[in-house]
């Protein structure tokens, strides 16, 4: 009998381990924590020198541990979106933007300074669309006109 148990949980655990496998599969793909950080730095860096955006983050970076708290913040967004280890800890979306008064065309620029930071890393292609179809869905509780 306990011989059957065993086996069970044996199966049981067999069928779980691909399961969860899938279930990172974008975080790993992507490289983990360090490769998602250097994205996000690479891409907060475009941020600022893109005049179409940047004066929306004229405080943040003016005030390192802003910064600082601001990338943290979307490494773990990212990293917890793609199925990875992380915990994101800060405001939901529409709390985080709220007020801002962010344009659809403020959040395509905003994109495009992803995707650039993305190809620049050569991140996959069907990664990219992977990541992108997780970000694109928050767009309606980011944008206010
Ligand atoms: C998919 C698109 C976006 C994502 C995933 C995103 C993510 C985030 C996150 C995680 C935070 C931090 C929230 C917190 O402090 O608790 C944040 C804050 C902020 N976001 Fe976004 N955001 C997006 C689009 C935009 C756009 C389009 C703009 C403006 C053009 C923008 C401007 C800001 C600003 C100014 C802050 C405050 C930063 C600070 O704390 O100093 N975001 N965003």
């Amino acid at each position: 009998m306990r011989k059957y148990t065993l086996l069970a949980a044996f199966a049981c655990l067999l069928a779980i381990a691909p399961m969860s496998r899938a279930d990172d599969a974008l975080y790993k793909s992507l490289g983990g924590k360090k490769a998602i950080t250097a994205v996000v730095d690479d891409f907060v860096g475009r941020v600022a020198a893109d005049d179409r955006i940047n004066s929306f983050f004229k405080a943040t970076a003016g005030d390192p541990a802003r910064l600082a708290k601001f990338k943290k913040n979307l490494v773990d967004q990212i990293c917890e979106a793609a199925g990875g280890p992380c915990k994101y800890k800060g405001k939901d979306m529409k709390t985080a933007h709220a007020g801002m008064g962010i344009s659809s065309g403020d959040f395509d620029a905003l994109v495009q300074d992803l995707v650039a930071a993305l190809d620049k890393f050569m991140v996959k292609d069907g990664d990219k669309q992977a990541l992108l179809g997780v970000l694109g869905p928050m767009k309606k509780d980011i944008v206010e006109k």
